[in-house]
C-alpha cells in the first residue's frame, strides 16, 4: 500500500512508529522500498555519501532532481521525499515554490523537505498552498553548518531548547506534515513530540520520536569518513563489498574468472570460415 502524508498523520494518532531511510539511486531505492519502509528520503546528504563533498553546501537542484528521479523509478510504496538543497528556498518564497515544484515535476517527489524554523515559515506556507507537502528539519540542520561552527548537538541550554520548541510549533502552524529532529537531546525531542500533532522523525534524537531516519550507507557500514554517535551499524556491507571486490581482482589476475559458464559460444563451422 502506498504511504502518503495521511499515513504519517494516522501513525502519529495510533502511536505507530514511522520508518524512513535515505536512498540516492534506483537499485538501492527498490531494495529499500521492498523492505517495507514508510518513507524514502533523497537527502542532500547525497553531497557527503555519494558525491564526496565535506558538507551539503555544494549540492544543486540538478543533483537532487537527477538522483530523485532515479530513486522515484525504484519506489512503489514508500512516501518519496526529496530535500531542497542549500539556497533553493532561503533566497525567497518565490524561489522556494518554483524549486519545490521542480522536485515534484522533474524529480517525481511526493513531498519535499527543507531546513529551518520560524524563518522559513513563509516558504512552508506558500509551498503547501501550492499543494506540495512539506517536511521540516530542525536541530542540527547541516546546511547551516557554518553558522553552527561544526556538527554539534543542538538545544542544550534553556534559550536554545525554547527556540527549538517554538520553531517546531511554528512549522506545524505553517503547514508542515512532519519534522526531522537531528542531534537533539532525547528528553527535549520527547517534549517536542508530545507538543506537536504532526510526527517527529528522529536522527540522534532518542527513541521517543514518532519515527526514525538513518542514512543507509551509515547503517550498512558503507561510509566511514565520519560516523556520528547516533548511528547503529545494522550490517557490515562495506566489508562484504571489499571482500567481493578483492575476490574479483584475484580471480581475474589468476585467470579463473570468467569461467566456461560465463562464456558465449559460436558454431565451429562458422569460426573455421574465418581462418
Ligand atoms: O540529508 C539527509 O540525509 C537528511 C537526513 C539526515 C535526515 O536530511
Amino acid at each position: 500500500m502506498k504511504n502518503t502524508v495521511v499515513t504519517f498523520r494516522e501513525a502519529k494518532k495510533k502511536g505507530e512508529k514511522l520508518t524512513m531511510l535515505t536512498a540516492y539511486d534506483y537499485s538501492t531505492a527498490k531494495l529499500i522500498d521492498e523492505s517495507g519502509v514508510n518513507s524514502i528520503l533523497v537527502g542532500d546528504s547525497l553531497g557527503n555519501v555519494v558525491l564526496g563533498y565535506e558538507d551539503t553546501i555544494s549540492v544543486t537542484m540538478e543533483d537532487m532532481i537527477h538522483h530523485g528521479a532515479a530513486v522515484a523509478r525504484g519506489v512503489k510504496n514508500a512516501l518519496l521525499i526529496i530535500d531542497m538543497p542549500f539556497m533553493s528556498y532561503q533566497t525567497s518564497v518565490y524561489d522556494a515554490v518554483v524549486n519545490a515544484g521542480r522536485l515534484m515535476k522533474e524529480g517525481r517527489a511526493d513531498a519535499v523537505k527543507l531546513e529551518g524554523g520560524a524563518e522559513v515559515c513563509p516558504q512552508i506556507k506558500a509551498i503547501t498552498a501550492a499543494g506540495i507537502p512539506v517536511m521540516a528539519h530542525l536541530g542540527l540542520t547541516p546546511q547551516s553548518i557554518n553558522a553552527f561552527g561544526g556538527f554539534k548537538v543542538q538545544g542544550k541550554n534553556e534559550a536554545a531548547a525554547r527556540k527549538l520548541l517554538e520553531d517546531a510549533k511554528a512549522i506545524e502552524e505553517a503547514g508542515a506534515f512532519g519534522v526531522v529532529l537531528e542531534c537533539v537531546p532525547a528528553k527535549l525531542a520527547e517534549l517536542i513530540s508530545k507538543e506537536l500533532e504532526i510526527p517527529t522523525i528522529g536522527i540522534g534524537a532518542g527513541n521517543v520520536c514518532d519515527g526514525q531516519v538513518l542514512v543507509y550507507q551509515d547503517m550498512l557500514g558503507m561510509f566511514s569518513d565520519f560516523t556520528p554517535k547516533f548511528v547503529k551499524r545494522f550490517a557490515n556491507v562495506g566489508e562484504v563489498m571489499k571482500e567481493a571486490f578483492q575476490a574479483y581482482c584475484k580471480e581475474v589476475q589468476e585467470g579463473t574468472f570468467p569461467a566456461k559458464e560465463h562464456e558465449y559460444t559460436i558454431a565451429d563451422d562458422v569460426l573455421e570460415k574465418l581462418y
